[in-house]
């Protein structure tokens, strides 16, 4: 049984994937070591596969003798720790979850229903490292992976509807207190069917713009509002979270490379108050007038987890909500049409569970491909 190390396997991302390497039995085909950054010599968890001690996430000597590591301890750690570890002369195979290590040469965008082919050709040419891609992302591939592997899209945009998970846990809490504070700020008046609504609508309008709210976590409110912004200002307009849509999208089909013709895929990101499922809203361009039957049918036959939602309301409104999305693997593709702008143009409208496909999932079936 191959020896795996795990760093962050407590935070947010990592617990989500403990949980997900336990359902699927991922533990009695690996022996587990589990690590710390804060508790070396602590016990570590006990997942059916008999408790040991935790190693300290920062010792070397011990992370290089394990043949894979997977960390979902995030950026810092990994801009601290992986470094050292190939100057060290450890070869190998590091499975991670941040950003850092994801565009550059070394590395491997892992969403396996989409790019196993990628995968496999890495392994083969001795690719060391897998890292996990931007969820948005890896949730969009996964509902419409089908359009794009099958080279039938000319260009997509894509408008999001990112979850408070995609900031962190603290950002969830602050979204839950946030709402939690409007509704004390009214909760009098929105007792008395007789009050008036633009009462209550200024009461909440100053509880938003109350200092005593606490917004240090997404910087200014976000229940009873969006944020246009999501991640880094890259000076040219765009935001980094923008800037990954395309470039990890072509970086995950293998358009990345010299000669390969990239797909231009752009548009806006914002973060709304939805807990852990990120949506999107897409328009594609497409590279023929597929009927909409057809689409559909690619779409659904991709992969096992791309669900297309007929387009009508009463089941987008069942089926295609973060309500009825979050804790499972399904991502619903809906809202499916010909747009005005003519044959060739489509709409859709697709969610994801951004902690399940969007960030532990991929790293789950990595380590079982990487173990074989
Ligand atoms: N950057 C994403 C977000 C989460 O803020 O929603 C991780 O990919």
């Amino acid at each position: 049984v191959p020896t795996a190390g795990f760093v962050g396997w407590r935070g947010m991302v990592g617990s989500v994937l403990m949980q997900r390497m336990q359902d699927e039995g991922d533990f009695d085909l690996i022996n587990p070591v589990f690590f710390s950054t804060s508790n070396a010599g602590g016990s570590a968890p006990d997942f059916a596969q008999g408790a040991g001690t935790l190693e300290d996430a920062y010792d070397i000597e011990t992370l290089a003798k394990l043949p894979i590591i997977v960390t979902a301890q995030g950026g810092d750690y990994t801009s601290e720790v992986y470094p050292k570890l190939r100057d060290a002369g450890w070869d190998g195979l590091w499975i991670d979850a941040a950003s850092t290590l994801r565009m550059d040469e070394s590395a491997i965008i892992v969403l396996d229903p989409v790019n196993r082919d990628v995968i496999d050709a890495g392994l083969a040419r001795g690719v060391k490292n897998f890292v996990g891609g931007n969820c948005t992302v890896s949730c969009m591939l996964m509902g419409l992976g089908g359009l794009f592997r099958n080279g039938l899209v000319e260009w997509g945009t894509s408008m999001t509807y990112q979850a408070a998970s995609g900031g962190g846990a603290r950002h969830m809490r602050e979204l839950l207190n946030q709402f939690g504070s409007l509704n004390s700020a009214v909760a009098a008046n929105l007792a008395d069917p007789a009050s008036a609504i633009l009462e209550i609508d200024r009461a909440v309008l100053a509880q938003q713009k109350d200092p005593s709210m606490d917004s240090s976590q997404f910087g200014v409110p976000l229940a009873g509002s969006v944020i246009p912004w999501i991640d880094a200002d890259l000076g040219n307009g765009q935001s980094k979270e923008e800037w990954k849509g395309g470039a990890e999208t072509n970086k995950i089909l293998g358009r990345n490379t010299a000669g390969a013709a990239r797909i231009p895929f752009d548009g806006l990101c914002v973060r709304i108050g939805a807990m852990r499922s990120h949506s999107q809203a897409l328009t594609l361009k497409l590279t023929e007038d597929l009927s909409v039957a057809e689409i559909e049918r690619i779409i659904d036959a991709d992969n096992e987890w791309a669900k297309v939602v007929p387009n009508t309301k009463e089941a987008t409104m069942e089926q295609l909500t973060p309500v009825a999305v979050t804790g499972t693997l399904d991502i619903p593709v809906g809202r499916i049409r010909k747009l005005e702008m003519g044959p060739e143009y489509i709409s859709a409208f697709t969610i994801g569970d951004q902690l399940l496909w969007g960030a532990a999932e991929p790293l789950r079936r990595m380590l079982r491909i990487a173990t074989g």
